[in-house]
């Protein structure tokens, strides 16, 4: 059975534009996968800042990672690695922060992109460990930063494309409501429901025939 990792990111969990956001990807993962289920991960405000042990181990440590299993942010690096290793698709819901992730998601960043784990370094550069797999980023943001009369820079695309890119995870679709007050809001969910419908469209079609 296939499984979908959802990902939550804003402070306002439930409540949140880019939840509503995902939950619309949401409807149309599960109409091509009716059978798939959905793992969700509330991270807003949920998943700790990394500890001492775990940034010593990253930089280089004489103590096998099997001791530091046992301990705070490794462990709950593994957990985390492993349910994302588990999805056959992921659903990110995040807000815009000061033109980039909110600080949850680099949180959750933090713990997954580990050095040895889900990259290797080699003469090539950083290489990705893990099997690529569609990414579906639900993003919501006060202002545009996208398209034609932006007057912000955007660090949020390119920073998820760059690191995520980085454990092998190339495959990334965004989809955003960009804007602030009901009719920018209203306007921009129209935008984004017209191209969601002819983006799964597609991705129904390929997904019947693979
Ligand atoms: C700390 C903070 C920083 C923000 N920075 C930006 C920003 O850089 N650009 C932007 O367009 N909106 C910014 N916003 C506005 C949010 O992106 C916007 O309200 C969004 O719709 C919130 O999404 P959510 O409901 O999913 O949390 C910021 C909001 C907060 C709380």
């Amino acid at each position: 059975m296939k499984k979908i990792l959802h990902l939550i990111c804003s402070p306002r969990g439930q409540a949140s534009e880019s939840y509503r956001l995902s939950q619309k990807i949401l409807g149309h993962l599960l109409d091509s996968q009716p059978t798939a289920t959905v793992i969700v991960r509330p991270i807003g405000g949920a998943v700790a800042n990394l500890d001492e042990s775990y940034a010593t181990a990253l930089g280089g440590t004489e103590r096998s990672f099997a001791e530091l299993f046992a301990e705070g942010s490794m462990s709950r690096s593994e957990e985390l690695i492993q349910e994302l290793e588990s999805a056959d698709f992921v659903v990110i819901a995040t807000p815009m922060h000061n033109f980039t992730v909110p600080v949850a998601l680099k949180f959750w960043i933090d713990h997954v992109v580990r050095v040895r784990r889900t990259f290797n370094v080699t003469a090539q550069g950083k290489l990705g460990a893990l099997r690529d797999r569609p990414v579906f980023v639900a993003v919501s943001s006060g202002g545009r930063f996208s398209r034609e009369r932006t007057h912000q820079p955007d660090f949020l695309t390119p920073y998820l494309k760059a690191i995520l890119g980085t454990i092998g995870l190339h495959d990334l679709t965004f989809f955003s409501v960009e804007g602030s007050g009901p009719n920018a809001v209203a306007a921009a969910r129209t935008k984004v429901d017209q191209e969601m419908q002819r983006f799964f469209l597609g991705f129904a079609r390929d997904s019947a025939a693979a």
